[in-house]
């Protein structure tokens, strides 16, 4: 079961550094890209910011459609996420390619991806390019994460509910351990 997150803790979904599996939609047709670079934007209101390569369908989707999901995968499902990484949705239905299956989303029309831990449903605010890449700025507008894997911050637990970070090429990480200081 996913539970609500409060927008306000919905930036500690993206720490530190996780890797997304962005979802777009655009009159009817859905995609689903990796990305890596990616980070928490502003506070209030809640911000994220993702720098997508113009040449992606990603980029196309969010331009014209406005909206983008942001799920966050585990390790159950690295294999899928470089799938959706090496092709693009312009060759191939990568939900079909991965077995990867859509969940209705709350408040945009990007869905959730099921096998996902945790989705941020966001809305572009503002677009910049400083380089070859266009950084989308994006509201959150609803959070969810899967209950037990996030209470103000990612839990670390278990690990089916840790997220997974990119240490580029093939390689990820996943998290030790949350450590409190006083
Ligand atoms: C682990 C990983 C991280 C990636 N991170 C990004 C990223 O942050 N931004 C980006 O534009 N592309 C990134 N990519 C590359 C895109 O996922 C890739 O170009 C994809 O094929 C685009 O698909 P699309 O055309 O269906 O949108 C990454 C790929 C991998 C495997």
């Amino acid at each position: 079961m996913k539970v609500q997150i409060p927008t306000e803790y919905s930036l500690r979904l993206v720490l530190p550094g996780v890797v997304g599996l962005i979802t777009t939609e655009y009159r009817g047709r859905y995609n689903v890209t990796t990305v890596s670079w990616l980070m928490p934007a502003g506070r209030e209101p809640p911000l994220v910011a993702v720098a997508i390569n113009p040449s992606t369908l990603c980029y196309e989707f969010i331009k014209r459609s406005g909206e983008f999901v942001i799920n966050i995968p585990t390790r159950d499902v690295i294999n899928q996420v470089m799938t959706c990484g090496r092709l693009s949705g312009n060759d191939v239905d990568k939900f079909q390619r991965t077995g990867l299956t859509m969940e209705e989303p709350k408040v945009v029309r990007p869905p959730w991806i099921e096998q996902c831990l945790a989705h941020l449903e966001c809305a572009v605010v503002n677009a910049y390019q400083p380089g070859d890449h266009v950084i989308f700025v994006g509201q959150v507008a609803w959070a969810v994460a899967e209950e037990g894997s996030f209470e103000e911050g990612w839990l670390l637990k278990e690990k089916e509910l840790k997220p997974l970070h990119h240490l580029g090429a093939n390689w990820f990480a996943a998290l030790e351990e949350r450590i409190e200081a006083t």
